[in-house]
């Protein structure tokens, strides 16, 4: 039986690419009816560092966002990460089954590490590995995220691939990564060569998901273009990257295509078409800013729904942890 799993982590605040990327594609697989386990993963922000406040913070509004989006806590297993300890317990197994050399090939820890590999943490370069534990504890098959985690969730296949064949058995699923629609690879604003992003330098660069109207208005205003106007077919976009993240955008927002979207506003300015996205921008993303900003004004009730969902999540991974140390060889007494 499929069954998704997916996470966000609380290392800033929600943007707009978290959004359409992840969220807005999760609410609509739990309305398909797929059994769906929804994580904040903190341990993974804290591969980085993280004052103590603006994480518990960041978890809240991460959760928050989560629910005001339409994650129904009844429905869907919604927790975050810290609380489930079987997510540490098999990412250490699977550090033992995952190759150093496969890490070294990880484009995002080479894009973070820059030229300080040798400062950053042990956690991030052991990071793909919690992220295969946090999708194998659940049996997962399929996984809903961003163009960025692609690799991440191939290296989850081949941890389980080999775990398997290590140990003769058929027990970790060959996990799909589900990546699609216009909102899988939204962009910085500022620079459309870059991925929009919760710790980028400029505020500028993203749409966060508490932004107000008038501040949307003019993120979106602001952000760079090329001078041609909109094309006349969806071909006229390459080589245009800043002029198909708009697009884009526009089609995630109002559930079209880039087609759909050029269809109606072939030829049009920057000065009709930016100011057309920012108002779609503000109608879907007011009523969802609002009921974050009314969660979040009672972390308690936020906290009881977390863990009513640790408790769901627990049930399923402590027998998959168990089970996993068995295999292993690891005297359970
Ligand atoms: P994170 O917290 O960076 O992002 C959360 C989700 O949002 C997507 N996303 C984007 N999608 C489109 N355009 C963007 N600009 C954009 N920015 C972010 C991400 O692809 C992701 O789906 N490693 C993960 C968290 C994680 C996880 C997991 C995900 C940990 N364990 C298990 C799935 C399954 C991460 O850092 O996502």
């Amino acid at each position: 039986t499929p069954r998704i799993f997916s996470g966000i982590k609380p290392s800033g605040g929600l943007t707009l690419g978290n959004y359409l990327g992840a969220i807005k594609r999760w609410v609509e697989m739990q309305e398909e009816g797929t059994q769906s386990i929804y994580c904040v993963v903190d341990l993974h922000a804290i591969t980085v560092w993280q004052d103590p406040a603006d994480l518990r913070a960041a978890t809240h509004e991460v959760a928050a966002g989560m629910l005001a989006s339409g994650i129904d806590p009844a429905r869907s297993i919604l927790f975050n990460q810290s609380q489930v300890p079987e997510h540490t317990q098999l990412a250490w197994i699977f550090n033992c089954v995952a190759r150093v050399g496969w890490m070294n090939r990880m484009t995002q820890f080479k894009e973070k590490a820059g030229a300080n590999a040798e400062k950053v943490s042990l956690g991030l370069y052991a990071y793909p590995s919690l992220m295969a534990a946090d999708i194998l504890l659940y049996h997962a098959t399929h996984v809903p995220v961003g163009e960025d985690q692609k690799q991440h969730v191939e290296l989850t296949r081949d941890i389980a691939a080999k775990f398997n064949h290590d140990y003769g058995v058929e027990f970790f699923p060959m996990t799909e990564p589900v990546i699609e629609g216009p909102g899988m690879r939204v962009m910085n604003l500022r620079d459309g060569s870059k991925k929009m992003s919760k710790s980028g330098e400029s505020d500028m660069e993203r749409i966060n998901m508490l932004d107000d109207a008038d501040t949307i208005s003019k993120k979106f205003k602001k952000a760079r273009t090329d001078p041609a106007p909109l094309p006349e077919s969806p071909e006229g976009l390459k080589d245009r990257p800043e002029a198909k993240n708009l697009v884009d955008i526009y089609a995630s927002l109002s559930g079209g295509t880039q087609e759909s979207v050029i269809a109606e506003y072939a030829g049009a300015g920057w000065g009709q078409f930016k100011p057309a996205l920012a108002d779609l921008a503000v109608d879907k993303l007011a009523p969802i800013s609002d009921e974050m900003r009314r969660l979040m004004a009672d972390p308690a009730e936020i906290d009881r729904l977390l863990a009513v969902g640790r408790d769901r999540a627990r049930e399923i991974a402590a027998p998959v942890l168990e089970r996993t140390y068995e295999i292993v060889g690891l005297v359970r007494s």
